[in-house]
């Protein structure tokens, strides 16, 4: 079996030192692959700007990127040959219009920044996904969850959604824990107790292991 799992933020640059991101670790995508990998999958781990080592495990194969755009050609080469797809990192929607080759020096009292959106990684891959392929995504809401991740699924072309609700304290960004819900595209719903985020990567894979034919389980 072989797995794609995106992680991480992604970092949009603004000028050589400048960059627009997000607070995302990667701890939760990294423990997916080191629990995929342990139940006997090869993973390809492409995981934007991080501080978490590469996985130890040789049946992962980590690519390091820094931009939604590079993350994207990287998951576009692995994908078709992939059972699973994994899309757990927070990647930035938009990017600035520009690149300044220079620092920008402060001028002014005010400064505009155009932005143009970014490719939509997991939207896009969902287009050319085979039948006997399983596609995961990630939804971090604040109100109606359950309605806005199963909007996501249908247009995102996921099986199977991992809902992380803001309103559930000790889940989301910069914590250990978590604390989710699964949602099938057949309607299926369940939830889990707040857990470490190893302990809920287990119950992701199990459940991800489940759904495919042959039964890895
Ligand atoms: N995702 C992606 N590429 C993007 C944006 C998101 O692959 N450019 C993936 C994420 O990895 C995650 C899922 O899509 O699995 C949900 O991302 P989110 O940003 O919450 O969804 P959006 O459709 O952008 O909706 P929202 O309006 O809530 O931002």
């Amino acid at each position: 079996m072989r797995v794609l799992i995106t992680a991480g933020p992604t970092y949009e640059p603004l000028d050589p030192v400048r960059f627009i991101g997000n607070h995302s670790t990667g701890k939760m995508g990294y423990a997916l692959a080191e629990t995929f990998a342990a139940r006997g999958a090869e993973v390809t781990l492409i995981s934007g700007p991080t501080n978490l080592p590469d996985p130890a495990s040789p049946a992962i194969r980590t690519v390091r990127v820094q931009t939604a755009q590079e993350m994207y050609q990287a998951a576009v080469a692995v994908a078709p040959a992939a059972d699973v797809w994994v899309f757990a990192a927070a990647v930035a929607d938009y990017r600035p219009a520009q690149v300044a080759e220079q620092k920008i020096k402060k001028a002014g009292d005010t400064l505009t920044l155009e932005l143009v959106k970014n490719v939509d990684i997991a939207a896009e891959l969902g287009k050319s996904k085979r039948p006997e392929q399983f596609s995961v995504g990630f939804a971090l809401e604040t109100e109606n969850e359950q309605a806005h991740a199963l909007d996501k699924l249908r247009r995102k072309n996921f099986d199977m959604v991992v809902l992380n609700s803001l309103r559930d304290a000790g889940a989301g960004f910069r914590h250990d824990t978590n604390k989710i819900t699964l949602l099938e595209a057949d309607g299926r719903i369940a939830t889990f107790d707040l857990k470490a985020k190893a302990e809920v990567a287990r119950d992701i894979v199990q459940a991800v292991l489940s759904r495919l034919p042959h039964s890895h389980a």
